[in-house]
């Protein structure tokens, strides 16, 4: 099974955190080290142009100071005889960077309502580098201070909404909140995340319609969203960034899968249990050189699966169980050569099995039950012996085991149609996206260019100690 295999499958899983399924927690660290060490290449430029932004939300803000002076009496004497000069608020010798992600971190302890874990009572004090989940690094050059470049709360089980001020955090790569019980929605301010990688906000109570701000941010690779109460339609803009796993599995989402999906080169693309209704896009075909799995199980899709699929060849899981998919299995699924896991279960395909398709040679599991195949060429029921899972159950299928009685099949052949199509579905658009302007980048911010992590070599070493002075450490896996 594939990395890619064993991600799509983890994101169907309330509490696993796909991110780091390929991975022990300390290579997780080590990779995020590894990306925050490339954000600060040119970190300090951008520390240069933030400084006036951050300096001024800074100063217009009359409850942070407040927040700071309190914060400041928390401060062991000795520390502040050290850090302070008569007259000087010790805030002012933050960088400020770490001046605008305090600000930002007490914002959203005000914000959190109930921590039953006691993360947050770290957060106190101006070493934001020292509170429990925040992770910090320095540039590489010590030309410059340390900046926040990672949050990870995930498991931690938070209640409270996310602040506006978590704009202020604009170095963070990655943000990590798997499995927590925050509220609402994501707040617009993000877009200011210009250097965001990951964004797993999974297994939290969040609702309204799709985050629309995740795709204004530019590096973003990895959109976690699943499990949650997100409704309405999906963007046709979601596939058209260059987002390389996206998973939106098990929310309210309905409506059409847009049109756009061939556009996405996504290796993982997990739709599951929603209520997505209409057929499953043509253009998936456009997919070809770089999906690796897409899982559309538990929604309402109807129609053929398209013979285009046939393109998909590298491709290893393809999951359309329980839908309402009609018609033949297309025989050009013979040329998903990569394919390992195939699940057409709980549809209404009907027809022959291709003897091809049970040749594919890295075949692991085919589920073909709960359908109304009338016939299965011979090498499908061999398969178990050479080692590939088989399920033909519940089907129409002369002399097999556990298939369908004769009335239901006979029904079922009467009122067949040969692969109708699937009827328009209602239009969902998420709302107030179409209305809202289109996002502009602000122009002074330099680009770059992240490789995804999976595609790296895991084993390279780090020139020099990586480890940050805060007292950031992998999260409990
Ligand atoms: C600061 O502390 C005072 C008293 O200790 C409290 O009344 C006030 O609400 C605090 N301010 C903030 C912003 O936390
Ligand atoms: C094969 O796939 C089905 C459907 O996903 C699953 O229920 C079953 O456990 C799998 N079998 C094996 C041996 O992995
Ligand atoms: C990773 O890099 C090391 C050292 O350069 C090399 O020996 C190894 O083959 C590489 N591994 C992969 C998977 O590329």
């Amino acid at each position: 099974m594939s990395i890619a295999g064993e991600k799509a499958r983890a994101a169907l899983e309330l509490t696993s955190s796909a991110t780091r399924s390929e991975a022990s927690a300390s290579r997780d660290q080590e990779r995020k080290m590894r990306l925050v060490q490339k954000l600060l290449v040119w970190g300090c430029v951008y520390a240069v142009l933030s400084t006036f932004v951050a300096s001024s939300l800074l100063v217009s803000d009359q409850n942070s100071t407040d927040e700071a002076r309190n914060s400041t009496q928390l401060l062991p004497r000795r520390a502040l005889q050290q850090y302070s000069f008569p007259g000087i608020p010790l805030l002012a010798l933050l960088n400020p960077s770490l001046r605008a992600a305090f600000v930002a971190l007490q914002a959203w302890k005000a914000a959190i309502t109930s921590d039953p874990n006691g993360i947050t009572a770290s957060w106190f004090g101006f070493d934001v580098c020292k509170y429990k989940g925040v992770f910090c690094a320095p540039p590489p050059d010590k030309s410059c201070d340390l900046v926040v470049a990672g949050i990870d709360l995930n498991h931690a089980y938070i209640g409270g909404t996310l602040p506006e001020k978590l704009g202020l955090l604009n170095y963070l790569a990655l943000f990590h909140i798997n499995t927590n019980r925050f509220t609402g929605t994501l707040p617009n301010s993000i877009s200011s995340w210009q250097l965001l990688y990951e964004l797993d906000v999974s297994n939290n109570l969040f609702s309204g319609t799709f985050p629309i701000v995740a795709l204004s941010l530019p590096n973003l690779a990895y959109l976690d969203v699943r499990f949650n109460n997100f409704n309405g339609g999906l963007p046709d803009e979601l596939f058209t960034k260059t987002l390389d796993a996206i998973f939106v599995n098990d929310n309210q989402f309905m409506g059409n899968i847009p049109q756009t999906l061939g556009d996405s080169p996504a290796s993982v693309v997990v739709f599951a249990r929603n209520k997505f209704s209409g057929g499953i896009p043509d253009s998936i075909s456009k997919m070809g050189l770089t999906l690796n799995e897409i899982i559309f199980l538990g929604n309402n899709l109807e129609g053929c699966i398209p013979p285009k699929v046939g393109e998909l060849t590298q491709l290893t899981v393809f999951d359309v169980s329980f839908n309402m998919l009609s018609g033949e299995l297309p025989s050009s699924i013979a040329a998903m050569l990569s394919l390992e896991e195939l699940n057409v279960a709980y549809n209404l395909l009907s027809g022959a099995i291709p003897s091809d398709i049970c040749a594919l040679p890295h075949l692991e599991n085919f589920t073909a039950s709960f359908n109304f195949f009338s016939s299965e060429a011979d090498n499908c029921p061999a398969l178990p012996s050479r080692g590939v899972s088989f399920d033909d159950r519940q089907n129409c299928l002369p002399g097999r085991p556990q298939q369908r009685t004769s009335a239901e099949c006979s029904a079922f052949f009467q009122s067949e149609q040969v692969c109708p199509v699937a009827r328009p579905p209602p239009i969902y658009p998420p709302y107030g996206y179409m209305s809202s302007p289109p996002y502009t980048y602000p122009t002074n911010i330099p680009s770059h260019n992240y490789s995804p992590p999976s595609k790296e070599n895991e084993t390279t070493p780090y020139e020099e100690d990586p480890s940050p002075p805060g007292s950031y450490s992998a999260p409990s896996p």
